[in-house]
C-alpha cells in the first residue's frame, strides 16, 4: 500500500534498530480515511473467503478491524486484555509476553461471540515477535472456528512474527512490509 508508506516516512519514527513509533498514524491517533482505506484493502484480499467475522485484540487493532468488518458486512470482535481474571468458564484466555511493554497479558475471548461455525479474519495492527498473535490464534483455535486467515498493517519482516505464521500453514497479509529500521532508516520490503 503505496500511500501507508509515504505516511510511515513522513509520520511514523523510528526509536531503535526495532521498533518503530507510529503513534501519529495507528497506535494514538487515527486518520479515518486512511483507516477506512486500509480496511478496504483487507477486504478485497478475503472478500471470497465466506469471513463470518472479523476478530481482533485491544486496543490499537480496532480501527483497521472495524473498517474491515464493515467493508465485508460482517461483525467485529476485540479480545479484551486483562489485568486481572475472574474465572469465567465461558471465556478463552491466553497468556502472552508484550514485546514493547515488557509484560505479560491475558487475552480473553469469551466463547458467546466466536464459535466453531465462524469464518474468522484475525486483523492487527503490528507484527513483531508475533506473540500476541499466536495466542490469539490459539484462542480462536480452541473457540473450534475457522480462521481464514491474519491480515497485519505494518509486518516487520526482521522479526520472526509473520513468518512463524505462515510456517504454521496460515495465511498471513500485510499491507506494509518493513525489512529494516538500521541507522534511523526505514526500509520497505
Ligand atoms: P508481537 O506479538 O508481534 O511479538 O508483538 P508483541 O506482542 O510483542 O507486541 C506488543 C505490542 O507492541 C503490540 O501492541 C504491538 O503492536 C506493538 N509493537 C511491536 N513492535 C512495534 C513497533 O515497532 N512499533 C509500534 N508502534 N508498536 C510495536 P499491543 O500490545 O497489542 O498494544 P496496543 O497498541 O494494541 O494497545
Ligand atoms: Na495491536
Ligand atoms: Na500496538
Amino acid at each position: 500500500m503505496e500511500e501507508l508508506k509515504e505516511r510511515i516516512l513522513a509520520e511514523g519514527s523510528v526509536m531503535s534498530n526495532d521498533v518503530l513509533k507510529l503513534d501519529a498514524l495507528l497506535n494514538h491517533q487515527v486518520d479515518p480515511q486512511l483507516i477506512m482505506r486500509m480496511g478496504k484493502e483487507f477486504a478485497d484480499l478475503y472478500r471470497t473467503e465466506g469471513v463470518t467475522k472479523v476478530v481482533t485484540v485491544e486496543s490499537s487493532g480496532i480501527p483497521v478491524a472495524f473498517t474491515t468488518a464493515f467493508e465485508l458486512g460482517v461483525p467485529l470482535v476485540f479480545a479484551r486484555r486483562k489485568k486481572t481474571l475472574l474465572a469465567d468458564p465461558d471465556s478463552l484466555i491466553e497468556r502472552v509476553p508484550s514485546f514493547t511493554k515488557g509484560i505479560v497479558t491475558d487475552i480473553m475471548l469469551s466463547r458467546q461471540f466466536v464459535t466453531e461455525n465462524d469464518r474468522i479474519l484475525f486483523i492487527d495492527d503490528i507484527i513483531a515477535n508475533g506473540d500476541a498473535a499466536r495466542g490469539m490464534i490459539r484462542i480462536i483455535e480452541r473457540s473450534g472456528a475457522t480462521l481464514v486467515g491474519v491480515g497485519i498493517v505494518i509486518e516487520k519482516c526482521f522479526q520472526s512474527g509473520a513468518q512463524a505464521i505462515r510456517d504454521q500453514n496460515i495465511r498471513l497479509d500485510s499491507l506494509v512490509k518493513i525489512t529494516s529500521l538500521q541507522d534511523g532508516q526505514i526500509t520497505f520490503g
